[in-house]
């Protein structure tokens, strides 16, 4: 069973640390925990991180300005990727974008998914295709296991 939790700057203790492990696995170029505190006193800057009781998954942050999101950081621990974490984060920060009132596909276009298909007549009230967009998830430098590379979504 995973949860999400909102990592701030009360809780940042417990977190911080293993938050840093999985960026300096998966970064060559990764962030210092000074890096990840000036997030957390950057009041339009928002990092989650995924649990499985006190195991920390994987985490991912982004800012979220007016209308507009942008993601800044997303990792999921090797011992733990390909088991649809990164998905999930994902997920649920476009579902924070969308409960905010920012537009599906202008969001989806932002983060480089591209419509690969349509599903014809999928909706009723009003009568209207899905549109299927899929994601190519760009290797990290220093990333060696990594060798698949899409997402899809379906709105
Ligand atoms: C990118 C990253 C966050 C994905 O996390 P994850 O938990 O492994 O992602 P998911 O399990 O949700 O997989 C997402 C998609 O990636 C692909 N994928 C993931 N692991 C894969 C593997 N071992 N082989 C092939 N494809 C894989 C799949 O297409 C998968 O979608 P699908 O299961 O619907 O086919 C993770 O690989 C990571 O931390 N990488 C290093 C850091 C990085 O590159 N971050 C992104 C840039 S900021």
């Amino acid at each position: 069973m995973t949860s999400l939790v909102q990592v701030t700057l009360e809780n940042q203790e417990f977190y911080l640390e293993k938050i840093l492990e999985i960026e300096n696995l998966s970064f060559s170029a990764p962030w210092s925990l000074n890096g990840f505190l000036h997030e957390l006193e950057n009041p339009v800057s928002h990092l989650w991180a995924i649990m499985s009781e006190s195991v920390l998954l994987g985490y991912l942050c982004f800012w979220m300005v007016q209308e507009e999101m942008q993601l800044l950081d997303l990792a999921v621990h090797p011992r733990y990727r390909g088991l649809g974490h990164g998905t999930f984060l994902l997920t649920k920060m476009i579902d924070h974008g969308f409960s905010r009132g920012i537009t599906a596909r202008k969001l989806y276009e932002k983060f480089g998914f591209l419509e690969i298909g349509r599903r014809k007549d999928y909706y009723t009230d009003p009568r209207e295709d899905a549109i299927i967009m899929s994601l190519g998830l760009p290797r990290a430098a220093g990333e060696k296991s990594h060798t698949g590379e899409t997402a899809g979504v379906a709105f």
